[in-house]
């Protein structure tokens, strides 16, 4: 969704404006632009419809000069993608410049008011109430103007402003939307995520809802919306741009697939000590007092949740309900005794998520946040956080985040199960090398990915865990390849699917649930008997499926319970090589984006 970055200091603003800018282009946009102050204190805009490339060449053909300026990537809510749509927004006098993230509700009812008081509009986007505001209650304080402002915004927000009056100063805050200061020597910086300040420091603090920031070249100076100060700890970002930069690989996605043998050893390491399993404090209690589990999360985050439940169910015995955090917050729940929720996101600032975790903890449910980012939103907001240890995910399909996701999953299973839990440790112990197996081998995927890419239709299947790595093997591929691609559950086949069926099809089986190998080969059977092309993912030394798959792609053996973490690398990889044949960018899907703050 929409990148904020903002730039003070002792450099000119525009290229390290438009530097940060490039590390936000993960997140999904349509449109970009800066706003800087130059130095006779003019307040300079340029912003464009379209790639950054396009901005780049604006700024070459009219450059802005100055050491203070905002820029922003916008992901089109209200109003199309449009060159006047783009931010910054700026008052009717051009002094004063906003970059927005997040949806302001109210925007109909502060257009209207502003409107008669006889305020124009220039674009149709909800964020430039937010600089007619800001002019409207400015009189020389601008951090006021600030806070006043944000009083009457209803939704959600983080914004950086910059006035032409103040050279020297932004005001940033936030509310529901990310927002990090960076701090560095005779600079500031601010963004909606790390990525762009590794460049320049790895020293941050982020900002909590409702706080507004004066940052100078200086100083940060942090208050509430009454103007009172506040502390706000600046941490140590302990990974480095290396992690945040594409070293060779083509794209990021192929990187961070080919990370997860390190991304899953640095998550079990942070789990296996000497004493056995080790969760954070209070957490090994809390989940072994709970009587139910409820799981909730979106997108991938959801299918991890999903994994884990037939994972967890079974070795633990424990009654799991997995529902999608934008269905649950909406549902009327009913709290059960002993009851307790895990909220899985990896960029812990998904607004469906958020919002499941706020009405949780108003129904007086013990909250449990998966996440990979330190300091976000929803680990700072739920009662205890794990985190997986996958490094930073630029790519907007999720990879590595999932796959730790399963194996802190996985590491709760051994916790709460009943019986056998040495062999369930010892199979986790195994998954990075396996995972490293695999990735050696993923020529064989490439050279299937090479022959099948062109199919209009592709289906995956399978049962329990196998079913939950079909859904998500269905994303990856209509995510980055724009493939038509659906899963569903084995024995649902001949309940509607097996009607679409025909020689233009590929259908993918997860196979790697032995109770259940002959089911899956009838599965195959019926859908090879309509002209289907089979490719069956199970392990090797299994042989059930060599008369009847067209290709067998196979599996280091492990637990067949844990078998997602490999087979879902495998998905990965087919989607990642059929989306690049396809003459598409992995990395930045269609009208897709990474952290989805907005509902
Ligand atoms: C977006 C991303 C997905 C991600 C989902 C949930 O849709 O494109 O990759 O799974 O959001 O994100 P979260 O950060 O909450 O895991």
């Amino acid at each position: 969704m929409c990148g904020i970055v903002g730039y003070i200091g002792d450099k000119n603003a525009s290229p390290i404006l438009l530097e940060a800018l490039r590390k936000l282009e993960y997140r999904g946009y349509d449109s970009a632009g800066i706003a800087v102050i130059s130095a006779k204190k003019k307040l300079l805009v340029r912003k464009i419809k379209g790639r950054l490339s396009n901005l780049d060449l604006l700024v070459q053909q009219n450059p802005v000069e100055g050491n203070c300026g905002i820029g922003h990537t916008r992901w089109a809510t209200h109003g199309e993608p449009s060159d006047l749509n783009s931010h910054p927004h700026t008052d009717v006098s051009q002094s004063i410049a906003v970059v927005h993230n997040g949806i302001i509700e109210n925007h109909a009812q502060l257009r209207s008011w502003l409107e008669r008081h006889q305020v124009s509009f220039a674009s149709q986007t909800d964020s430039e109430v937010i600089a007619h505001l800001i002019d409207f209650h400015y009189n020389g304080d601008l951090l006021l103007a600030v806070r006043e402002t944000i009083k009457r915004l209803e939704g959600s927000y983080a914004i950086a402003v910059v006035c032409s009056e103040h050279p020297q100063m932004m005001v940033v805050a936030r509310k529901d939307s990310p927002l990090v200061i960076g701090r560095c020597e005779h600079a500031n910086l601010v963004a909606s995520d790390v990525p762009p300040l590794l460049s320049h420091t790895r020293d941050v603090q982020y900002l909590e809802d409702l706080d507004v920031a004066v940052i100078t070249s200086e100083d940060v100076q942090i208050y509430n919306l009454d103007g009172e100060r506040l502390e706000r700890e600046v941490q140590h970002i302990e990974w480095d741009m290396e992690a945040a930069e594409k070293c060779g690989f083509e794209h990021f996605m192929l990187k961070e697939i080919c990370e997860q043998p390190k991304a899953l050893k640095d998550t079990l390491r942070a789990r296996f000590k000497e004493e056995g399993l080790v969760f954070p404090q209070g957490v090994e209690a809390l989940l072994k007092g709970a009587k139910h589990l409820l799981i909730t999360g979106c997108g991938t985050a959801y299918h991890a949740g999903m994994v884990a439940s037939y994972v967890i169910e079974q070795v633990a015995s424990i009654p799991v309900e997995v529902v999608i955090a934008s269905e649950l917050r909406y549902r009327p729940l009913i709290k059960k005794e002993g009851e307790v929720c895990l909220l899985i996101s990896q960029s812990g600032e998904t607004a469906d998520t958020i919002a499941t975790l706020r009405m949780l903890k108003e129904l007086g449910i013990p909250t449990l946040a998966l996440t990979n980012v330190i300091g976000c939103t929803i680990s700072r907001e739920a009662d205890w956080t794990i985190y997986t240890q996958a490094g930073p995910e630029i790519a907007v399909a999720s990879t590595k985040a999932f796959t730790t996701q399963l194996l802190c999953l996985f590491t709760i299973a051994a916790l709460l199960a009943k019986q056998d839990s040495a062999a369930l440790l010892q199979a986790l112990e195994n998954l990075p090398s396996q995972a490293q197996l695999l990735l050696d081998r993923q020529e064989d995927i490439q050279r299937f990915a090479a022959s099948q890419f062109n199919k209009t239709k592709v289906f995956f299947m399978g049962r329990l865990v196998d079913f939950a790595i079909s859904l998500e093997s269905a994303l990856k591929l209509k995510e980055i390849s724009y493939t038509h691609s659906e899963a569903f559950a084995a024995g649902e086949l001949k309940h509607g699917p097996i009607a679409l069926v025909d020689t233009s099809t590929l259908v993918v089986a997860l196979c790697t649930q032995p109770t259940l190998y002959a089911k899956m080969d009838s599965n195959i059977k019926e859908v090879k008997a309509r002209g289907a092309t089979a490719l069956v993912i199970t392990f090797e030394h299994v042989h059930t499926f060599d008369d009847t798959a067209d290709t067998i792609i196979r599996l280091p053996q492990t637990h067949p319970l844990f078998s997602p973490v490999l087979s879902v690398i495998v998905s990965q990889l087919y989607a990642y090589y059929c989306s690049v044949l396809k003459g598409n960018d992995p990395d930045k899907p269609r009208n897709l984006a990474k952290s989805v703050t907005v509902e």
